[in-house]
């Protein structure tokens, strides 16, 4: 189907601007955008339709389908000068893929500098008919989606300092402090029945502590991949990341208060700020008067390894590392840009897919320079990451791929046996060394980065190039080669 990028004037918390959405069609442009439901093993053809016309944003695009493999069509990845041009203003580009084997909780945004952060955001659902797994988390409903958004009252800067959220919206809709009391989003219920609630934090920079006044959670799934169940009474999210939570609507009819409470901007939940509504059918529409109590289990980075994956057939066991690499982030205050190993990447002109296929091979011929890591194929590769860096939290996602975190922020162990997959991981303070571990069994090129979307304009990211000669011999659509109208394979430099 047809997925319009437009320009329209919303005001998800009672402030009025100008925003980049998505739609399905010219009038159905809304924050977040369309939720993208489709079964295991489905083909997608989205064509993305560039209509964007206000000239204080962007009005080049394209979009990013986190957490999809996109084994066979790299160039349907998204990150601009990565693995694709931008679509430009009046033109459309059709993004053709099948995640095969992949279900679960996903979302898509504008991977075009900080283009996201404008409105370009949205849930993407991989639902499993036949989830072998059902069994362990048996529920009534699982099309609850519960996105958490940080909001801005001003069109997104395109480099310097990192800007504060004016508000947090919960499926769209919040309230600032000072702003007007404007409705709240309604999760509803029925009481008795289970559900299936996918949390997305499709964040451009808080951090939340979510959780839900008077229920506890069920954590099932992470980023995509089912976890044996672990309940909790709060969850730590990161930017990009996901849970399936199963709620059980066991509590007398009422409202009870949803909270996200982010790390930056507005705190608290005072006016009904950070909150949504959970409602139960019966109940009265008002505003709850639930208290949270104290918690006592929290789902955060630190004990991550409490989650344990469910054996499955296509998760690859990984014996020892056979290339390691370290990835230090520096910050330098006079250029106001973040470095990996001495390297800035800003978002180069010619993308690195291109850039392959136009015939360049090793770290020295790819562009930036210092930027591109090339990995060979069916190896373990393992990362780790101090942290500490200016800036931090650092939520760092990896496209391609789900990595096992064998070390994870704020714990000192090494969990080799049985750590669990994600794709978007935080690094923790100065005592952290978080460890990922993936096999290169999908070749491509692959961006690495702080998904806090201003730190990846400043530079915080890596790609790593993964199997070149597969790359190389790679084959995109014609429309493919059209986005990039301007480039001579011959003027690589
Ligand atoms: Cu959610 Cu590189 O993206």
């Amino acid at each position: 189907g047809d997925l319009l990028i437009g320009n329209r004037f919303i005001s998800p918390d009672g402030f009025n601007r100008s925003a980049v959405l998505a739609g399905s069609s010219r009038s159905g442009l809304t924050f977040p955008g369309p939720v993208i439901v489709a079964n295991r093993d489905d083909r997608f053809n989205l064509n993305v339709i560039d209509q964007l016309t206000d000239p204080t944003m962007l009005r080049t695009t394209s979009i990013h389908w986190h957490g999809l493999f996109q084994r066979g069509t790299q160039w349907a990845d998204g990150p601009a000068g990565v693995t694709q041009c931008p679509i430009t203003p009046g033109s459309s580009f059709l993004y053709q893929f099948q995640p095969r084997n992949q279900a679960g909780t996903f979302w898509y945004h504008s991977h075009h500098q900080s283009q996201y952060c404008d409105g370009l955001r949205g849930a993407l659902v991989l639902y499993d008919r036949r989830d072998p797994l059902r069994y362990m988390y048996d529920v009534d409903d699982e099309s609850t989606i519960i996105t958490l958004a940080d909001w801005y009252h001003v069109p997104a800067p395109s480099a310097g300092a990192v800007p504060t959220p004016d508000s947090t919206l919960i499926n769209g809709k919040g309230r600032y402090a000072g702003g007007p009391p404007v409705a709240l989003s309604v999760v509803n219920v029925v009481r008795d029945r289970r559900y299936r609630f996918r949390l997305i934090s499709i964040s451009c920079d808080p951090n939340f502590v979510f959780s839900i006044d008077g229920h506890q959670l069920t954590v099932i799934e992470v980023d995509g991949e089912s976890v044996q169940p672990h309940t909790v009474d709060n969850i730590q999210i990161f930017v990009g990341q996901r849970y399936s939570v199963v709620l059980n609507a066991n509590r007398p009819v009422g409202n009870y208060w949803i909270r996200a409470e982010p790390n930056i901007g507005t705190t608290g939940f005072a006016g009904g700020v950070n909150s949504a509504i959970l409602r139960y059918r019966g109940a009265p529409a008002t505003d709850p008067v639930s208290d949270r109590a104290p918690f006592n289990n929290r789902l955060n980075e630190a004990n991550l390894r409490n989650l344990r994956p469910v054996p499955a057939p296509g998760i690859p066991r990984l014996g020892a590392a056979d290339v390691n690499i370290n990835l230090d982030i520096a910050f330098d205050p006079n250029t106001v840009q973040f470095s990996v190993n001495n390297a800035t990447m800003l978002q180069p002109p010619v993308p690195i897919l291109l850039q392959i296929l136009s015939g360049a091979r090793t770290p020295q011929e790819l562009m930036p320079q210092g930027s591109v890591y090339v990995l060979p194929r069916n190896k373990v590769i393992e990362i780790s990451i101090p942290g500490g860096s200016v800036g931090t939290p650092h939520p760092i996602h990896f496209h391609g791929h789900l990595f096992s975190v064998v070390r994870s922020a704020g714990s000192n162990v090494y969990n080799y046996a049985n750590p669990v997959r994600r794709d978007v991981v935080n690094i923790g303070e100065s005592n952290d060394n978080v460890t990922i571990r993936f096999l290169t069994d999908n070749a491509g090129p692959w961006i690495l980065h702080c998904h806090i979307d201003w730190h990846l304009v400043l530079g915080l990211s890596v790609v790593f190039a993964e199997d070149v000669p597969t790359i190389a011999g790679l084959n995109p659509p014609q429309a493919w080669d059209d986005l990039c109208p301007k480039y001579e394979a011959s003027g690589l430099d």
